[in-house]
């Protein structure tokens, strides 16, 4: 089952012991193998993206629900696009038109779409350790598209890859993670996946936006931008996430900006061929400066979002093999 293209073959058993897990919840515990095999198994899938005709019905005959209780553009359509061109039928859930408005449980609501004998199911949730609780109520793998400031580990994955695929191996690599780093799922997958594939980490925000125990994840915190992207290979910037915010974080938009914005002239401390990322949605401007977002040959923004497809292809491949039988992972 191995794709051709998987540089690390080397590093990782075969069959399912490649990647055990029922699930896909969150990167934090993962062996760097595990993270390694996904990664192998998106390229496939970045190739055949590339093509005219994108399709490969390894799932054809498998219903995959994504139900997404909070707003995704990049996520959702991606898991769409994803189930559909592997040939799986898949149907959205979205919330604004659910019984959940009527006052439906969160239970209740996973119980009645495993009735409906789902292969998989996508789950993006308000509440840290939602989908975990879903994952186990229902006799399908459940893959975690975002909840609440815990995981969002398809993402995780997707800057993963893209890293990988400008810079090669990750030991050796200082990589900045710019923003609100205290309620981000992105910056706690990303440090997660990062750390554990032997990349330098270093985490900037002002101190009311910094978890009080950062350091035990292994990472560097900084409160001075500056002195965070002094040689740095990648920096990836992170939106103020206002919706998780009670009260008042920062003193200003304008003020953060000036402080904690990327900006041209910022960007210079960092390496000169350093990597520039953002998971979206951006906030131009604020985070990030426009011309920075857009730079040619360092903005890998738009790239993250083709990423984005591909692994999302591999999680659903390799979560469905067991129940596919496939040779290696009954
Ligand atoms: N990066 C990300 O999760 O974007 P969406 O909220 O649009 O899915």
């Amino acid at each position: 089952m191995t794709s051709p293209n998987a540089p690390h073959a080397d590093r990782y058993p075969a069959g399912s012991a490649a990647f055990p897990q029922r699930d896909l919840i969150a990167l934090a515990g993962l062996a760097p193998w595990e993270i390694l095999f996904l990664l192998d198994e998106a390229e496939q899938w970045v190739e055949l993206n590339r093509q005219p005709h994108k399709r490969d019905d390894r799932l054809a005959g498998l219903t995959i629900i994504n139900a997404f209780f909070e707003n995704s553009t990049r996520t959702l359509l991606s898991f769409e696009i994803a189930g559909k061109r592997l040939g799986a039928d898949v149907v959205n859930m979205l919330v604004a038109q659910s019984s959940v408005k009527k006052g439906e449980t969160l239970i209740d609501t996973a119980m009645t779409l495993n009735a409906m004998h789902a292969d998989a199911m996508v789950i993006r949730h308000q509440s840290s350790g939602a989908v975990r609780l879903i994952a186990e109520k229902v006799d399908c793998p459940v893959l975690n598209a975002g909840d609440g400031q815990h995981e969002h580990p398809t993402q995780g994955l997707l800057d993963a890859l893209t890293i990988r695929k400008a810079k090669g191996e990750f030991a050796g690599l200082t990589i900045t993670i710019c923003g609100d780093i205290l309620h981000s799922r992105v910056a706690r997958s990303n440090i997660h996946c990062l750390t554990t594939l032997g990349a330098e980490v270093r985490v900037c925000a002002p101190p009311a936006l910094m978890p009080a125990d950062i350091e035990a994840l292994k990472v560097r915190p900084y409160y001075d931008f500056d002195a965070a992207l002094a040689g740095a290979d990648v920096v990836m910037m992170l939106r103020l996430q206002q919706e998780r915010m009670s009260g008042q974080f920062i003193p200003s938009p304008r003020e953060y900006r000036h402080l904690y914005g990327l900006t041209l002239d910022r960007l210079a401390r960092a390496k000169g061929d350093a990597l520039v990322m953002h998971p979206g949605p951006m906030n131009r401007g604020i985070e990030i400066d426009s011309n920075v977002a857009d730079l040619p040959g360092r903005s890998a923004i738009t790239a993250q979002v083709e990423m984005g497809v591909a692994i999302r292809m591999a999680c659903l491949d390799v979560l469905t093999r067991r129940s596919r039988k496939v040779e290696g992972w009954a």
